[in-house]
């Protein structure tokens, strides 16, 4: 008879690395501490819906390299209906689960500590490829999304070059422009734009001018999805791809890359193109960074239950795992640095 059945379950965005943190919390618990798992389908959804499926060594097994997440995912909110945070400590007795590990970023942990101000038994993992989550150093998934970046960018160079181009090549990064900083200062990018700055056509129309008057015939532009140009006219607005919110309010980000790439070459005469990577830097497999702090996470995870060390969330601090409160991690987002911004502007132009 298994001591304790623990539910584990994957929420928001999908992300490479979060099958490492499964198998990891998995494995170590059922070896060493003779748990029983459940796998909760679909992040939130199936916490209100009471969808689990078995989650064994054998389901465990051969997903360490593959992308996505084995449990599906959603962006539901149970706290968008009023009683939804009581529901899912309702179902947390049907499931007849002892604990629950939530691995996701501001949105799914944010649910989670509410549901551990219920005294919901919960300890969070944190995911995203933006890696703006507070109080950890490093989000999984966020070496890979800049490695496929990077790469992106050393591609469109050369077909920059070949025909004297501007490119511009729009990255995820809703409020936190960390990918397009990293995978730009790898890239060698003339340029990078990130949400926590402010710009207007001008100044970027100046920088590629800049450059070019020195004798340069191609640029690179990196946007991080969430830029918004400032206008005299009216305020800073988000370029969507369509109207309306998710369920935790997010637009539907999307179009930037576009808008200014139609502005400098209006401005400036340079041929100019834009790629959207999209999707793309979230997919496949995981870089073995992203595996092995996944790996750490879910072991660290896994910990911090057999503790019952509720309302906690397993993070990264210099090369150590350490855990903090569910409500510091979620109480603001991390974002890049002006320091280290500076840094950056030293190559655009
Ligand atoms: O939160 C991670 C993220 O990849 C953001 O960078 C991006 O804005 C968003 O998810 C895209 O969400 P969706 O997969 O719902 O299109």
């Amino acid at each position: 008879m298994a001591e304790k059945t623990v539910g584990i379950l994957t929420g928001g965005g999908d992300c490479p690395g979060l099958n490492a943190v499964i198998r990891a919390a998995v494995r170590k618990g059922i070896t060493q501490y003779d748990y029983r798992f459940k796998g909760i389908q679909k992040g939130w959804k199936g916490m209100m819906e009471c969808d689990w499926e078995p989650l064994g060594l054998e389901e465990i097994s051969g997903i360490l390299p593959k992308g996505g997440t084995i449990l599906g995912t959603s962006r539901t909110n149970p706290f968008k209906e009023g009683d939804g945070g009581d529901m899912v400590a309702e179902n947390m007795r049907r499931m007849k689960l002892d604990a629950l590990i939530a691995i996701g970023g501001e949105d799914t942990l944010g649910v989670a500590s509410k549901l551990n101000d219920l005294d919901v038994p919960v300890v969070g993992v944190p995911k995203t490829i933006d890696n703006d989550l507070n109080g950890t150093d490093y989000t999984f998934g966020f070496d890979t999304a800049v490695n496929i970046v990077t790469e992106a960018i050393d591609r469109i160079h050369t077909t920059a070059e070949s025909h004297n181009r501007v490119m511009v090549i729009e990255v995820m990064g809703r409020h936190s422009g960390w990918i397009a900083l990293h995978a730009g200062l790898a890239g060698g990018a003339d340029m990078i734009l990130i949400p926590e700055q402010k710009y207007t056509v001008d100044e970027i129309v100046q920088t590629i001018e800049k450059r070019h008057n020195r004798g340069k015939d191609f640029s690179i532009v990196v946007v991080a999805e969430g830029v918004m140009l400032q206008a005299e006219e009216k305020d800073d607005e988000f370029v969507v791809q369509e109207a309306g919110l998710d369920e935790f309010g997010h637009v539907k980000l999307g179009g930037i890359g576009q808008v200014i790439c139609n502005e400098v070459e209006r401005r400036t005469g340079f041929e100019t193109r834009v790629t959207v990577l999209g999707h793309l830097q979230r997919g496949g497999t995981p870089t073995a960074f992203d595996r092995v702090l996944g790996t750490r996470f879910g072991i660290a995870a896994v910990d911090l239950v057999h503790a019952k060390n509720f309302g906690n969330m397993v993070s990264l601090q210099g090369n150590e795992i350490v855990s903090i409160p569910l409500s510091e991690a979620v109480d603001k987002l991390k974002v890049v640095d002006q320091e280290f911004y500076d840094l950056a502007r030293v190559f655009f132009g």
